[in-house]
């Protein structure tokens, strides 16, 4: 039977609230243990080990409560007796808690992140059957080498693409348009899918243990926004994420600011407050080519990559290859 390490971070998974109802709770509440022990059939699928590293609400995780995880789960997954890890974690932060250890995790063996819409007091609670499943995915050999995967309402969606997408339905994430890796059956696992970009032990960002991580904001564009606010987020950090209309566009006051700012070091990407769709490079909103194009990266997850593209280097062209790759 396999090992499979369950790192516990909080969430509405460990919250707890009024017997048997879904709001008005608090996240990160419950060990893991209590969780685990609610799931009898979860000792029928792998040996449990669990690690409870920190018992949040997601919208406490920062950088470095990521590097911590990170850290932690490089630590654990080299131990031969280790097949796979599955981390619980808010669902509100979790596509960039996700992206982050896609891009930094140095392993090929499964990683599965999952969490809860109910807390683990509600009727009907979604989060015991999601860390079942979720152990279920780890334990798969067909998992292995597919980076960090997200296990929710039985689909399996990869780390780098996960996005949130409804805040009150427990079947709440999806991928953009890419739709899903693959889908679960009770333990029963069926990939369709896989993602193409470099992850995991391909990563340049995983070859090195992290201590810190260069401050990156984002900045929303919105009709009749000042740039002001460019100015002032250039003060305390090396990069911004635009979040623009449409192809991650703004008006000419942004587009000066951002012509200013780059030249004196501050780099820019531009994400799009679209929630589907992809950012390509656009010659009329940034025609001297100083912001670089998220791709089909949302702002947040850009900005976990900027972040982590800014710890290796400043060079321009070196960081454009980076948002390309990954
Ligand atoms: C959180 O993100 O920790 C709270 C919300 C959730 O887990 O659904």
């Amino acid at each position: 039977m396999k090992t499979i390490a369950i790192v516990a971070t909080g969430g509405t998974i460990a919250g707890t609230g009024e017997q048997g109802k879904a709001v008005a709770y608090h996240a990160g509440e419950m060990n893991v243990s209590e969780i685990i022990e609610s799931i009898p059939m979860i000792n029928e699928v792998a040996h449990i080990k669990e690690y409870q590293i920190m018992n949040v609400d997601s919208n406490e995780m920062n950088p470095l409560k990521w590097i911590t995880l990170a850290n932690t789960i490089n630590d654990i997954i080299k131990d031969d007796h280790i097949d796979g890890i599955v981390v619980t974690h808010g669902t509100d932060t979790l596509d960039e808690t996700s992206y982050f250890l896609t891009l930094t995790l140095n392993t090929s063996k499964p990683i599965v992140i999952t969490g809860a819409m109910r807390p683990a007091t509600a009727t009907s609670a979604d989060g015991p059957y999601n860390l079942y499943q979720a152990v279920c995915l780890a334990a798969c050999d067909d998992a292995k080498k597919q980076g960090v995967m997200g296990l929710f309402s039985s689909t399996i969606y990869s780390g780098r693409d996960i996005q949130k997408i409804n805040n009150y339905k427990i079947d709440a994430f999806d991928q953009k348009d890419f739709g899903c890796l693959g889908y679960m059956q009770d333990e029963e696992v069926y990939f369709f899918s896989r993602s193409f970009k470099i992850h995991t032990f391909q990563s340049r960002f995983s070859q090195k243990k992290l201590e810190t991580l260069p401050e990156v904001a984002i900045a929303y564009f919105y009709a009749g926004a000042s740039s002001q606010v460019l100015y002032d987020m250039a003060i305390h950090h090396q990069g911004i994420v635009i979040v623009g209309s449409g192809n991650g566009n703004y008006n000419q006051e942004w587009l000066s600011a951002i012509n200013d700012l780059s030249q004196k070091g501050i780099v820019f990407v531009r994400a799009s407050r679209v929630s589907h769709g992809i950012v390509f490079d656009d010659e009329i909103f940034d025609p001297y080519q100083y912001c670089i194009a998220a791709n089909t990266l949302s702002a947040q997850k850009a900005r976990v990559l900027l972040m982590l593209a800014l710890s290796q280097t400043n060079d321009h062209q070196e960081i454009v290859d980076i948002f390309n790759e990954y």
